[in-house]
């Protein structure tokens, strides 16, 4: 999810959130979403962040070099999949043309046994803290609309800084279609032979990334994507292809406002196909959960965010079935 902007949108008072954890305390799912929706808002019935999205249904087909890498089922035989594009913080009236905020893509892959296999990517290949206490800390200050505060928070966090400005360097994304999408953080496959290995996941559009300058992005307005998709999807699906990008040893594992050095090699696992959409309520049912993993695939154990979020997003969802 992005923070960037919201900054001044339904705020809510202080007197409503949960409040910071106790220095050396880790922070709890409810602080967490209460601090996102002292940002955002309270918005009834929906996500407490990626609010704004679009539910969608696909396949994903994996290469022959997949299995190579991870015994997870979808890399043996194509698997359908429900997906959903959306615009990261928790604005449900975001813009579509706002350059600093990330897209999201996120994916049951439906496995044979009935189970998900999920995937969760944005399109920058950073997020803007290390620690769920950063989080709730950067939240707070930027909450209070206080400058000071603000500017003391990005003093002491340079990292939270960068996927701002890695967004701002790119053109803002023409189509959820036609943006690339990374994972963030580092997951370890395991193939039938037992090998190990740490990899970042990254889709690109098989057309290409295709962006719009700031003077076309502001004139297409705040809700084009949705119409965007529609013509896609008259001539076809939207396709991407899944990467796994390979660690090598010494790669960090733990840090998700870093990224690893660019010439990492990577391996194509995959095509996503992106075919129609699908009625709402199929994705609203239940989060999208970055732990939900087939055997063969891991989430990193040294990262302090991945492990957290699906707590985080079982409270969002507890909040917005109420
Ligand atoms: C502590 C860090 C994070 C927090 C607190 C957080 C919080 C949330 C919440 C509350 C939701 C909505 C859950 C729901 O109601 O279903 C969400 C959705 C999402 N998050 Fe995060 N998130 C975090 C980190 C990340 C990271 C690192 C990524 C990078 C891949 C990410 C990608 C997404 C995506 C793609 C969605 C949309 C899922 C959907 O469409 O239902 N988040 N996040």
């Amino acid at each position: 999810m992005q923070i960037v902007r919201g900054i001044g949108i339904a705020v809510l008072s202080l007197s409503v959130w949960g409040g910071a954890p106790a220095s050396g305390e880790e922070a709890k799912p409810e602080q967490l979403i209460d601090a996102l929706n002292g940002v955002f808002g309270a918005h009834a019935k929906m996500r407490a962040a990626h609010t704004k999205g679009i539910c969608v249904k696909g396949n994903f087909a994996p290469t022959p070099e997949a299995a190579s890498l991870s015994k997870a089922p979808q890399f043996a035989a194509p698997v359908p999949l429900i997906g959903r594009f959306s615009l990261g913080g928790g604005n449900p009236a975001a813009s579509d043309s706002q350059k600093d905020n990330v897209r999201g893509i996120a994916m049951h892959f439906q496995l044979p046994d009935g189970s998900n296999s999920d995937l969760l990517l944005i399109s920058a290949p950073i997020f803007p803290v290390k620690t769920p206490e950063d989080f709730v800390s950067l939240l707070t200050a930027v909450a209070s609309k206080d400058k000071d505060k603000i500017g003391a928070y990005f003093k002491a966090h340079p990292e939270s800084t960068k996927q701002g400005a890695w967004l701002k360097a790119r053109e803002t994304p023409a189509s959820y279609a036609t943006a690339d999408y990374f994972g963030v953080h580092t997951f370890y496959l395991t193939n039938a032979q037992g090998t190990r290995q740490a990899v970042k996941w990254k889709a690109e559009p098989v057309g290409g990334f295709v962006g719009l300058s700031d003077k076309d992005a502001e004139a297409k307005g705040a809700d084009f994507y949705a119409k965007e998709l529609d013509e896609q999807f008259a001539k076809g699906p939207v396709q991407f292809n899944l990467f796994a990008v390979l660690g090598q040893p010494g790669d960090q594992d733990d840090d998700p406002t870093a990224e690893w050095p660019a010439d990492r090699k990577s391996v194509k696992v995959g095509t996503i196909s992106i075919s129609g959409l699908e009625p709402a309520a199929t994705c609203d049912a239940g989060i999208f959960d970055p732990n939900a993993l087939a055997d063969g695939i891991e989430p990193s154990p040294n990262d302090k965010i991945l492990p957290m979020r699906s707590q985080d997003y079982a409270v969002s969802f507890g909040r917005r079935s109420e």
